[in-house]
């Protein structure tokens, strides 16, 4: 059964409704003028059931794979969730890194399956150590999850990693599931193509994605799941199931979705570049923990004299008094932080944010000089 998700109900009820939102960890949502050439190529094409082909040759295209190991999905949410419906049976156990995405496991769990955890140690630099993996794995275990970039810390994971990780789990016949919704950020397809899609890297690695976060196209949900033709298949199944059919705008939206996203890889870039390093100069100058990511929108923030303690009724009370909000990492198993992110504010507000954010209580107190 299906509970509830805690980060995506407290991100509704909080996020993009204060002043200045350090939270929202994606592009700002295409609209207005922006949006109308892709709404009106989309409108045009939607009783045209060639799309659903033309879709799915588009997402092979834009991540390198043939065209028979991709399902188009419901942004990269749904993509997780076909992932683990053609991967996974109840009973079965899949290990999530920690800290993590509080969806990769809840998604899980509603589909029976038994989530257990492995650490990405902030000593490692939040890195995959895959000697620790092998160490979780358990004969049961079925699947491997990870983020890349990772959510809450933006730290990305090389290629080699990954092909030792889809080694530890091959010895044992599971896969490697690679969240990419924020892969894209180190080389936006301004040539319409992203280069990087883990799926390429071994045989049982399978990877998810969207064009939700890096292309500010949340809403239109255009995501995807990439596999190995048999689990593809399984996925296609699942969306069967699910769904009889995903509908035929989400696939003539997302045709001309990809015929844009040159235009809208230079929106995105021109709105996140440059923001990383002033939140590291902060965090810095401030003696807070960075997790230190070499790109994308967010970072994670740890307050070295919190001792543990949780600051999420820290973080909503300073929400409401100064109108600054960042994303609690309680949500993802880190109470003494949260995740900073550049995404929403242009360069002074940005600033503004922060120094508003410098008075947060725990901030405060961990800064100040000792008497
Ligand atoms: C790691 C990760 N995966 C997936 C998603 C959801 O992506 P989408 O909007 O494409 O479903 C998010 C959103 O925050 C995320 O952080």
């Amino acid at each position: 059964m299906f509970g509830p998700t805690g980060y995506i109900a407290w991100a509704e009820r909080l996020f993009g409704k204060v002043e200045l939102d350090l939270a929202t960890s994606g592009i700002p949502v295409v609209n207005g003028d922006a949006l109308a050439p892709i709404a009106e190529a989309g409108a045009r094409r939607a009783g045209d059931g060639a799309c659903y082909a033309e879709l799915r040759a588009r997402i092979a295209v834009y991540n390198g794979v043939p065209a028979t190991e991709v399902v188009p999905a419901l942004g990269t949410t749904h993509g997780i969730f076909l992932a683990y419906a053609a991967l996974l049976s109840p009973g079965d156990e899949l290990l999530v890194e920690h800290p993590g995405y509080e969806p990769l496991t809840r998604i899980a769990e509603g589909l029976g399956v038994h989530v257990r955890t492995f650490p990405r140690e902030p000593a490692r630099g939040f890195g995959i150590d895959p000697d620790v993996v092998a160490g979780a794995m358990t004969p049961r275990t079925r699947a491997v999850v990870v983020t890349n970039l990772q959510n809450p810390t933006g730290v990305r994971t090389d290629d080699d990693t990954i092909r030792a990780l889809a080694r530890v789990a091959g010895a044992r016949g599971a896969h490697v599931i690679v969240d990419e919704v924020y892969a894209p950020f180190d080389a936006l397809a301004e040539d319409g193509v992203f280069h990087g899609s883990a799926r390429n890297l071994a045989p049982n690695v399978v990877a998810v994605g969207s064009l939700t976060k890096a292309y500010g196209l949340g809403p239109m949900r255009i995501g995807w799941l990439l596999a190995p033709e048999p689990v593809a298949a399984r996925g296609r199944d699942a969306v069967v199931s699910v769904a009889g059919h995903l509908p035929l705008v989400h696939a003539s939206f997302g045709v001309a979705a990809f015929d844009h996203l040159p235009a809208l890889s230079a929106r995105a870039t021109s709105l996140f570049v440059g923001k990383r390093a002033i939140a590291e100069d902060w965090a810095n100058a401030l003696g807070l923990r960075w997790s230190a990511p070499s790109e994308g929108l967010y970072g994670l923030v740890t307050v070295p004299g919190a001792g543990g303690k949780d600051l999420l009724s820290e973080i909503e009370a300073h929400a409401v008094e100064t109108g600054v909000l960042v994303s609690a990492g309680t949500f993802f198993g880190v109470p003494e932080g949260f995740r900073l992110s550049w995404a929403s504010c242009d360069e002074g507000r940005f600033r503004e944010g922060l120094s508003r954010l410098a008075r947060l209580p725990s901030i405060s107190a961990s800064a100040s000089p000792p008497r």
